[in-house]
């Protein structure tokens, strides 16, 4: 993790802020501050009033509005931006992907026949397959969502990655799933599942990361560490 990472430098002081979606964030040895800013001008208030010199973007992928929020304050204050991010994931030979855009065409490529679908794209996006309640869905998500925030006909399973293959293999098996909706979020967590579809044979309904375009990118801690330390 890259706080980890940064926690060890002795000449860095290092802050880690989260949105709050989760009750158990992983742990790590920086400081904590959890909660919105209140858009650009309330982080551009906090990084001021805290006097940050430098700001990591290292939110998913899927997550725009606070991207795009501090790469805006960072150019207002000139202060040091590095996105720092997953490189997506690219369909290699055995993969039966649906390339979709967002969460609604990937609810239209479910199509109208009923489908027993695992769906692994978080429980804010969830709840946006109440729409096609023809399909049972299997859920998996880090805490247990409330109720009526349910797909109707979903199952939940309570876990976070990263998940051998062997698992994920054994859980769409044992739930009879035909086909995976997925972010194409990136990284190696995930990619289990997307291996456990190839291997299955599975159709996956992939949802493109959105277009941002960051003017700085890494995707490896050593990258990340050196934007901190020139
Ligand atoms: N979207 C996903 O698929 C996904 C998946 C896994 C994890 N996450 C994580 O969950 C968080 C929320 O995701 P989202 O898609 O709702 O984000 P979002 O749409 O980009 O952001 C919504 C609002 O949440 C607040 N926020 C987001 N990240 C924050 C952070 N690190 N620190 C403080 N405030 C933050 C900001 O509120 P203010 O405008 O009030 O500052 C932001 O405007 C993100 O940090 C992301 O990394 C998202």
């Amino acid at each position: 993790m890259l706080a980890e990472r940064i926690a060890r430098e002795p000449d860095i002081q290092g802050l880690v802020s989260l949105a709050g979606r989760t009750n158990t964030p992983l742990s790590h040895d920086l400081p904590l501050r959890i909660g919105g800013f209140g858009g650009v001008d309330g982080l551009i208030r906090y990084l001021t009033e805290s006097k940050i010199s430098h700001v990591i973007d290292a939110t998913h992928p899927f997550a725009t509005t606070i991207s795009l929020n501090a790469q805006k304050a960072c150019d207002f204050l000139r202060l040091p931006f590095l996105t720092f991010t997953r490189e997506p994931w690219r369909l290699v030979p055995g993969d039966r992907w649906i390339e979709v855009r967002d969460t609604a065409s990937a609810i239209t490529a479910l199509g109208v026949a009923p489908q027993r679908v695992f769906l692994g794209v978080g429980r804010q996006a969830a709840v946006n397959f109440r729409e096609a309640p023809q399909h049972s869905y299997l859920l998996r998500i880090i805490d247990p969502p409330q109720d009526r925030e349910l797909p109707i006909e979903c199952q939940i399973i309570v876990g976070r990655g990263p998940f051998a293959l062997e698992d994920e293999l054994a859980l769409l098996q044992e739930y009879k799933i035909n086909v995976v909706v997925s972010k194409n979020s990136g990284g190696a967590i995930g990619y289990t599942k997307i291996v456990a579809a190839r291997k299955l044979g599975l159709e996956v309904i992939m949802i493109s990361p959105p277009k941002y375009e960051s003017k700085f990118v890494a995707y490896d801690y050593d990258t990340a560490m050196k934007f901190l330390t020139a």
